[in-house]
């Protein structure tokens, strides 16, 4: 299969115009590249669901703050590109230019589940992804688009921004696809050390251990306090968060017969790493 990589909105728009008079089902999949299997079992999704699928590429600059490491996040375009061989129609990978044009000045403000979490360790987060992904979208106008699991604070985020702007746009979540170890595939593994590697896979441990905690019976205070305690014991030099939230509003998980999740951001180094799952 044909697969070519276009770096302008105008020329998404026309391809995508000609599909859409074949009357193919359109599926987007937004990544920021250094693409692995967790980004690849979005992109399966998109085949199995939609006629025509684009992959769009682009290391989005307002979704990082001035400290963070948009400078040396990984990006090896013909890498990702031999990756998605086959899997997909048509790789979009702007410049940063053309998506942040000269005077560019306008920005989406996320509410809702926005709050806490992520927002209070990267207060400017959510702004920058909620305007990426509107822009993508517009751009694009897909009727499907999928986000994975793994930034599941980010899902509920682009869930609230597709609603309230009425966007015509089905929004899919892809499960969590994890290492031998079960730590949650990323683009940001690539900078761990052999010990930071073996830290970072006891995260999802000891979430696991802490969501079966609550399951029999411990209130969500004690178990966060249990899994905060345990992520420094097993090396994590800084826990930013672990917290026990209902899982469809991320508000504190107050009513336990509601579905809960239990979410959690820990340093190892400079290494960030972020984990979720069901309880
Ligand atoms: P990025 O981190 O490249 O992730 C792209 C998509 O892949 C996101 O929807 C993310 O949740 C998903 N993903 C990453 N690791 C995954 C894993 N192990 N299992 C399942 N899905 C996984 O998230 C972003 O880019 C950006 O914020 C973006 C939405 C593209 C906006 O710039």
């Amino acid at each position: 299969m044909k697969m070519d990589t276009i770096a302008t909105i105008h020329d998404l728009r026309s391809r995508i115009a000609g599909w859409r008079g074949g009357g193919a089902r359109i599926g987007l999949v937004p990544t920021m590249g250094a693409l692995h299997e967790g980004h690849l079992s979005l992109v399966r999704e998109a085949r199995k669901q939609c006629g025509r699928v684009v992959v769009s590429i682009f290391v989005n600059p307002a979704q990082f703050a001035p400290h963070e490491d948009f400078d040396r996040y990984p990006r090896d375009q013909p890498a990702d590109i031999a990756r998605l061989a086959g899997a997909c129609d048509l790789v979009f990978a702007p410049s940063v230019r053309e998506m942040y044009p000269d005077g560019f000045a306008t920005k989406i403000e996320a509410g809702g589940p926005s709050a806490g979490l992520e927002t209070d360790f990267r207060p400017h987060f959510f702004s920058g992804v909620a305007t990426i992904v509107a822009k993508l979208l517009i751009a694009a106008m897909p009727d499907w688009a999928i986000f994975g699991e793994k930034d599941y604070q980010q899902l509920l985020v682009i869930r609230r921004l597709v609603a309230d702007l009425a966007l015509p746009v089905e929004i899919a979540g892809g499960a969590i696809v994890r290492e031998a170890d079960g730590l949650a595939m990323s683009s940001r593994n690539a900078y761990l050390s052999p010990e930071q590697r073996r830290i970072a896979g006891r995260l999802n441990l000891v979430l696991k251990d802490a969501a079966m905690r609550i399951r029999h019976g411990d209130t969500a205070a004690t178990a966060e306090a249990y899994a905060t305690a345990a992520l420094l014991e097993a090396g994590f030099d800084t826990v930013d968060y672990v917290a026990v939230r209902d899982a469809e509003t991320l508000a504190p998980a107050v009513d336990s017969t509601r579905p809960m999740r239990i979410l959690a951001a820990a340093k190892t180094g400079a290494t960030r790493l972020i984990d979720n799952m069901e309880i």
